[in-house]
């Protein structure tokens, strides 16, 4: 059985004192949540939301980690940093990373493999632009991208970390791929997982949905086959939409 995933993105927002306001009026809401609840702060909020989870069921994810332990590089922040601040999961090439920031699929893989070695779970993401959707080669782009991101990996790898399925298209615009475009494309990452590590990995491995996923259409979402979770952006903002979409996953 593969265990429910719930992760808020927060991106570009919130200071540290409203992100400990946030997690304060999310955790009795999220408390009997029956599937895993993170938070992905910006990095300079995660040591006072680090301190405000303490003795809660909510956990603490980055928005990015660096594929080195040390060292001159301006900017980026190290696994050991974050794991020293109680965090848990790295999101790793999130399309606004891949977009604004350079992110390619080898940089993806270095930073998703140190993360892992380092004891950070990753959450890798993956998706495809319009153009592709509409050119119908999503299930091909989507499957060389996790090639690629899953690179050098062991199937026992693989089945520990955590796969978001974002299209691009769906991200910040309130339109969200259909439950059954969501699950179909989720089943042919699932595919190629299994054509790469085996039936059993592919069968473990927590594969998220995000894009505009929302407090009202989580359920149907979330009652696909495929779909272990959700990779929540804007709704993650508001503790009671956030709540609900965790209730729903519970289920
Ligand atoms: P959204 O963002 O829910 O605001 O569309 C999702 C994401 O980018 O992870």
């Amino acid at each position: 059985m593969r265990k429910h995933i719930i992760a808020g993105n927060w991106k570009m927002n919130l200071t540290p004192n409203e992100a400990k306001a946030l997690v304060e009026e999310l955790a009795p809401k999220v408390q009997n949540s029956n599937c895993e609840v993170v938070v992905c702060p910006p990095a300079i909020d995660i040591q006072a939301v680090s301190e405000a989870i303490k003795g809660t069921n909510i956990q603490l994810g980055a928005q990015n980690v660096h594929w080195k332990e040390n060292g001159a590089f301006t900017g980026e922040i190290s696994a050991k940093m974050l794991l020293e601040l109680g965090v848990k999961y790295a999101i790793v090439g999130h399309s606004e990373r891949r977009q604004y920031f350079g992110e390619t699929d080898e940089t993806v893989n270095q930073r998703a493999k140190y993360a892992l070695t380092s004891g950070l779970i990753p959450i890798i993401c993956v998706g495809e632009s319009l153009e592709i959707r509409e050119a119908g080669t999503t299930n091909d782009f989507v499957s060389k991208q996790i090639v690629a991101a899953l690179n050098g990996f062991s199937g026992q790898q693989v089945q520990s970390l955590v796969i978001a399925y974002e299209p691009i298209w769906a991200i910040g615009t309130g339109k969200t791929a259909t439950s059954q475009e969501a699950n179909d494309t989720i089943l042919a990452i699932r595919n190629t997982i299994a054509k790469v590590f085996g039936k059993e990995t592919a069968q473990n491995t927590r594969i998220q949905y995000g894009g505009s996923m929302n407090a009202k259409n989580a359920s149907e979402l979330m009652a696909m086959e495929n779909i272990d979770g959700g990779l929540i952006g804007g709704a993650s903002l508001k503790a009671e939409d956030f709540a609900t979409i965790c209730a729903v996953a519970s289920k």
